[in-house]
């Protein structure tokens, strides 16, 4: 079953590029075999290739592409509000794999995952990163708080999920799913307020101390101590950054105290 939707875009412009794509080489990939998502960019575009594009979420079905639609409808709507989200503009799907077009994010990813085992990459990204103004930090908060609270999921694992540019602040690609509530399969609904403390600083910074899909831990060998506490003192910026940042929104720092202490008692 072929399905095209268009919801930003003129869909002759979304088969041009679609076309163009066969004669291109794709710039990135993703890591996840179960999409296996080829991105191709253009100036103003991004065309994702991908498989699976039917299932939202690993588990919910969407055969007929309704939850898709439904997102790219949220997206825009987040869009509209001031969110830096890339929406989805069309998709264009084949027995569930196809394209999905979005505007191209702006700047770069906060970590590009071809260069994390590159140290000198690494060292020049926390740096650059640990001098973005607090401003883009707090609408950074503020928009996760949106996002989140509109029902669609962040994945903060990929620190590529997540660009930064001077002048726009972050911006949030990577949004292919609402939240198992909003598909019925939960009676839970995320609270954007309540999750800042916990995830939201991950892909900002790079912990010495490995963690999810992190690969600092292959270039912790190789720095000198000067890289090292280096790395170290930008990591501590950039976390203090954030922390403002979710204060800055409205969370008592109570709260996010409370989110880090760990729950165990001892008897
Ligand atoms: N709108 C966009 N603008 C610019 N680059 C993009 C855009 N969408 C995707 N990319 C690039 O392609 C990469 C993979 O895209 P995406 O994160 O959507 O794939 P994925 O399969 O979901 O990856 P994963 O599940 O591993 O996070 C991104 O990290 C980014 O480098
Ligand atoms: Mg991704």
């Amino acid at each position: 079953m072929i399905i095209k939707k268009h919801f930003g875009i003129a869909p002759e412009s979304a088969q041009q590029m679609i076309d163009a794509t066969k004669n291109m080489m794709h710039e990135k990939s993703g890591d996840n075999g179960f999409q296996n998502t080829k991105a191709f960019l253009f100036d103003e575009y991004a065309v994702l290739n991908m498989q699976n594009i039917n299932v939202r979420n690993v588990a919910t079905q969407d055969p007929d592409l309704e939850h898709l639609e439904r997102l790219a409808k949220t997206l825009l709507d987040l869009q509209a509000k001031g969110v830096n989200v890339m929406p989805i503009l069309a998709v264009q799907s084949e027995n569930g794999s196809g394209y999905i077009i979005q505007p191209r994010a702006r700047g770069a990813e906060l970590y590009d995952r071809d260069n994390v085992n590159n140290k000198d990459y690494v060292l020049e990204r926390v740096e650059f990163l640990s001098n973005v103004p607090q401003k883009h930090f707090d609408k950074y908060i503020a928009d996760i708080i949106e996002i989140i609270d509109a029902g669609v999921i962040v994945d903060f694992v990929g620190k590529d999920n997540f660009f930064y540019h001077e002048s726009i602040g972050f911006q949030f690609i990577d949004l292919n799913a609402h939240c198992d509530y909003e598909y019925g399969i939960s009676d839970e609904k995320p609270q954007g307020k309540q999750a800042a403390p916990y995830g939201y600083f991950l892909p900002c910074y790079f912990d010495t101390v490995p963690k999810y899909r992190d690969t600092v831990s292959k270039i912790l060998p190789e720095l000198t101590g000067a890289e090292r506490a280096s790395l170290e003192k930008h990591n501590r910026i950039i976390f203090e950054r954030c922390k403002t940042a979710v204060i800055n929104n409205g969370i008592a720092e109570k709260e996010m105290i409370e989110a880090w202490t760990p729950n165990i008692k001892i008897a």
